[in-house]
């Protein structure tokens, strides 16, 4: 089993006891048969775990990290074999898990379909985690963006991995390569696409007309699908949660032909393209897994 600690001493003991027996039985290659059985059966043990480790604020590994006295934050990064070399980085939930679920609220009224929306909760660690790995681009005045890949449990999606998939960006666009290679992390998952998170190095905090069609994608699959956008050089407001206003919005954009950079005409109504979600929940007890493909 290759893992090793990201960050923090104690990382392989952490892996281990979160999915060690994964690794290692991914990892044998003792044929296709017997693979293909170890993997449903995998399968199954990750996904009961995602579901136990989001829910229940005490896994087991922070049992052990606890009585070792070891600091957050807890990344521990590990290889997998399957479905391709990729690191992936593991974030566990504080070990009492005490801390207050937060909504976003929404700087709009909510609408009505808002309202019948699924909540979608996201890992407090999300945001600071996905502009830490995007921080040399950044640097570098490019893009960076990543994939949300969450499970659905009564009625809430859980978003419990980020999947940053091999990328070509420039200072105002970025564009997944390989996406075959995110399929295949969010079907073996069982994962929800619920939505993007992308950084604007140098732009303020709104959706180019290119990301609204990146997020029509997304929201036609799921209708809770998000954009988070991080603007770390916006002074007046850092990162934003938008949908487009649906169904106006979404009519808008699937009937818009144009690609590059241009602009919609907005809905007749008053209302607008786009909107801040009112569905989302910071949750501090949330496991989240990073899949870095870019490397
Ligand atoms: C929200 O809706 C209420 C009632 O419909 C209205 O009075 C209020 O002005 C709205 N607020 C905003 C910010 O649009
Ligand atoms: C930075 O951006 C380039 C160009 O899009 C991309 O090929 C590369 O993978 C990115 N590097 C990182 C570390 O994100």
């Amino acid at each position: 089993m290759k893992s090793v600690a990201c960050g923090e001493d104690g990382g392989g003991l952490e892996a281990k006891t979160s999915c060690g027996h994964i690794l290692t039985s991914r990892e044998s290659n003792e044929g296709l048969f017997r693979n293909q059985i170890e993997r449903d059966k995998l399968f199954e043990i990750t996904k009961r775990f995602l579901a136990f480790a989001a829910t229940f604020s005490l896994s087991f590994g922070n049992i052990i990290m606890n009585k070792l006295g070891l600091m957050q934050p807890n990344f521990f990064k590990v290889t997998h074999s399957y479905p391709s070399s990729i690191i992936s980085c593991i974030h566990n939930a504080p070990p009492h898990g005490a801390a207050e679920v937060s909504r976003i609220t929404s700087l709009v009224n909510e609408s009505t379909t808002s309202r019948v929306l699924k909540d979608v909760h996201l890992s407090t660690q999300l945001l600071d985690g996905f502009l830490d790995l995007a921080e040399d681009n950044t640097s570098k005045d490019l893009e960076t963006c990543g994939v949300l890949g969450a499970f659905l449990k009564e009625g809430t999606y859980y978003v419990t991995t980020l999947i940053i998939p091999k990328q070509d960006s420039t200072s105002s666009t970025c564009q997944a390569v390989n996406e075959e290679e995110i399929f295949a992390i969010q079907n073996e998952q069982s994962l929800f696409p619920v939505g993007w998170i992308h950084t604007h190095p140098s732009q303020s905090c709104f959706m180019s007309s290119v990301d609204l069609h990146t997020q029509y994608s997304y929201q036609v699959m799921v209708p809770e699908a998000v954009a988070i956008v991080m603007a770390p050089t916006d002074t007046s407001r850092s990162y934003g949660y938008f949908r487009l206003s649906d169904p106006d919005g979404m009519k808008i954009v699937r009937e818009c032909q144009e690609t590059g950079f241009h602009t919609h005409s907005e809905p007749l109504n008053g209302a607008s393209i786009y909107e801040d979600c009112s569905n989302i929940y910071l949750n501090p007890n949330l496991r989240l897994e990073i899949f870095d493909l870019r490397h």
